[in-house]
């Protein structure tokens, strides 16, 4: 370890719903930044969790008919089942419903309350039910929402505030002060923009009539936190801000706050005034990424065009599928969804580029150096010193787009680097000195930096793609990497030991099928065959209307849990766009609750409803197997629930 620390925190998201691309996107950027430090020896903490209290969440489980703490409960062991799939290396989860979270938060209202910083008011003004914040008369357009567009109600009534506005000129120094503050440089010019208007103060109260799903205000209890003031609060209560013993001093400030841009102000005005009035240092980045839309439109439930990060994990993996969020976008940019380019990426820059590398270099060590890492050899062609040259250079290159947060730019140089080493081969062409008894030290030397350069484009790789990297380490024989190095170290020319055992796996990534390629990868007929000669036997013919008489619909699972007493079941409550359908499916052996939270699912929605263990069932899941369910029926493509299946 350095001894440098670094604490990077991620938005904590509303648990009104099931997590989209959206949210697996910050996560899965802050992860490559954990991971990346790690590798640098840093003492990382990276912090994700769930903003569970306030209107939309009480809303949701309102509709649910449950009470919101069950309902965030279910909620938020999707949100935790999507980061094991993703391979998310976060070092803490908050919730706010914690205690340690919600006694910091009511300290904090203490400290403020009593240096003054709060005061009692009556308000009048407009009120986004969504954003859940009061908008002047000023500031709304049309009767709408400046922030989201949607209508606002007027509304008045007794409440506290907090004295933001007093904090305007010492914010906007600090952002003029300290360029790296809030990034990237438009969203940096949009803060100073809305901060050249007059500075409000913020209302920090909802009175509990309205609103009784919160963290009530020690000096008042007749109301309770504002939503936004409770979840920025959870930077500090993770890490131990008032705890005795905590290692609040030791982490904060943080090094970087990721968030998407739709939460800016919240994060640029609200949060940093209210650190300052806590007299607590302010954060040193705060960088707003930009947006994920399908066919350039908002991505919305009402649309039915959600894209669901755990159905494409499934489809493509996980690596592919972080690899793509990162590479496809420049961060800080919105991006459109395709999933067609998806595909695209993984043939053309995972499976060509990166896996034939991998496999083409380790067939020749098996083939001409005893399937071993070849001893290191000084090559003294062209070649070699350009090769050994990009390599080198990479990482000063990737250390320094890595603080920029320049994803997409640090893959295209690691990329750069293996399409380097695949040329060399072609030029090299080891297959014709190997033929020549004369040129045996050439072809030592050719393989030698062809596998050194994958172990150290390995390396960069890592906070990426874990599970190719180290994929590519196993199968090159290479130990567990010294935890006392450095990337730097690491990464240096030379690092490969002679003499390892390399062993040929299967493909790091396998080649995705498009309908392009689909009649050459049909299965041959003596597969067929066979498949015909075990199969069961097929049931009496129906007429096409009879098949048309079958309702069959894509869902969406949005809740998942055991039944009590029966081992084969699931209670499912299914999405299927106009409505939710309670399902009970016999797929408990195959499944476990959160492995389908998120998950497509085909349903027969006109079956006609039966009890099942005292549970209404409406509905049926399509599912392959007999007895035994080896799986549930989806497609790889996001389709919107509520869509027929023909
Ligand atoms: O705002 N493209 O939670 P939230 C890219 N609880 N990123 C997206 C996205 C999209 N289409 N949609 C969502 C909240 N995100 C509050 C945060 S923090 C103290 C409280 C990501 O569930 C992006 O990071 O609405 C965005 O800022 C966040 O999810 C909003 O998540």
């Amino acid at each position: 370890m350095t001894n440098e620390k670094y604490y990077i925190t991620t938005p904590i998201y509303y648990v009104n719903d099931v997590p989209h691309i959206g949210h697996a996107y910050t996560t899965l950027a802050a992860d490559v930044l954990a991971r990346y430090q790690r590798l640098q020896k840093k003492e990382v903490f990276f912090l994700t969790g769930s903003d569970e209290h306030g209107q939309k969440v009480e809303q949701a489980a309102k509709k649910r008919g449950i009470s919101p703490k069950s309902h965030a409960d279910e909620l938020v062991s999707g949100f935790k089942a999507l980061w094991r799939q993703l391979n998310i290396s976060n070092d803490d989860f908050i919730r706010t419903t914690e205690d340690r979270h919600t006694q910091t938060v009511t300290t904090i209202l203490n400290r403020l309350w009593e240096k003054k910083e709060i005061y009692a008011d009556t308000y009048t003004g407009w009120y986004c039910l969504p954003d859940e914040r009061f908008w002047t008369e000023k500031e709304i357009v049309d009767g709408l929402c400046p922030d989201c567009g949607r209508a606002v109600e007027a509304l008045s009534e007794q409440n506290y505030f907090f004295k933001m506005g007093q904090y305007r000129d010492r914010l906007r120094e600090h952002i003029l002060n300290h360029p790296a503050f809030i990034q990237p440089e438009s969203r940096r010019n949009e803060v100073l923009g809305f901060l050249e208007k007059p500075l409000g103060d913020l209302c920090i109260s909802r009175p509990i009539h309205r609103l009784s799903w919160g963290i009530p205000l020690p000096f008042d209890h007749d109301y309770v936190c504002y939503v936004w003031l409770d979840a920025l609060v959870n930077y500090i209560s993770a890490p131990g801000y008032c705890l005795p013993d905590s290692d609040f001093s030791k982490c904060w400030p943080a090094n970087l706050h990721l968030v998407g841009k739709d939460i800016l102000t919240t994060h640029a005005v609200y949060w940093m005034t209210t650190l300052m009035a806590l007299n607590l240092p302010l954060p040193h980045t705060l960088f707003a990424h930009g947006w994920w839309t399908i066919d350039g439109g908002k991505m919305s439930k009402s649309r039915g065009n959600v894209v669901n990060p755990g159905a494409l994990i499934e489809t493509y993996g996980r690596d592919a599928f972080r690899y793509f969020l990162l590479r496809q976008v420049p961060f800080g940019q919105d991006g459109d969804f395709s999933e067609n380019i998806l595909r695209q990426r993984i043939n053309s820059d995972l499976a060509n580029d990166l896996g034939n590398l991998l496999s083409r270099t380790l067939t020749m060590l098996e083939r001409y150096s005893e399937a071993c890492t070849p001893k290191q050899i000084v090559g003294s062609t062209e070649e070699d010193q350009e090769l050994k040259m990009t390599t080198e250079a990479l990482y000063d290159k990737v250390d320094h787009l890595i603080s920029d947060l320049a994803f997409q730019k640090v893959l295209v140089e690691i990329w750069q680097v293996v399409r380097s080493a695949n040329r060399y081969i072609e030029k090299g062409a080891p297959w014709l000195l190997a033929k020549d008894p004369g040129k045996k030290e050439r072809l030592q030397t050719v393989l030698y930096y062809t596998t050194e350069a994958i172990r150290i484009i390995s390396l960069f790789i890592t906070p990426f793609m874990p599970d190719a990297a180290k994929e590519m380490s196993r199968q090159l024989g290479l130990p567990e990497q010294s935890s006392d190095l450095s990337l730097k170290e690491k990464s240096r020319w030379g690092h490969l030991p002679p003499g390892l055992s390399v062993s040929k796996g299967v493909a790091l990534f396998p080649r995705i099928k498009t309908s392009e390629n689909k009649e050459n990868t049909e299965a041959t007929p003596s597969i067929k065959k066979k498949k015909q000669q075990t199969a069961l036997p097929i049931k009496p013919l129906i007429t096409i209307d009879d098949f048309a008489k079958l309702d069959l619909r894509v869902g969406i699972v949005k809740t998942a849990k055991k039944i009590e007493g029966a081992k084969k079941l699931l209670l499912l409550q299914v999405d299927i766009g106009t409505e939710q359908r309670q399902v009970v499916a016999g797929i408990a052996k195959k499944y476990a609750p959160e492995d389908l939270l998120g998950k497509q699912v085909i349903l027969i929605v006109n079956l006609q409803a039966a009890t099942i263990m005292g549970q209404a069932s409406e509905g049926m899941l399509l599912a392959a197997g007999g007895k035994e369910v080896l799986g549930v029926a989806s497609f790889s493509e996001t389709i919107p629930a509520g869509k027929p299946v023909r």
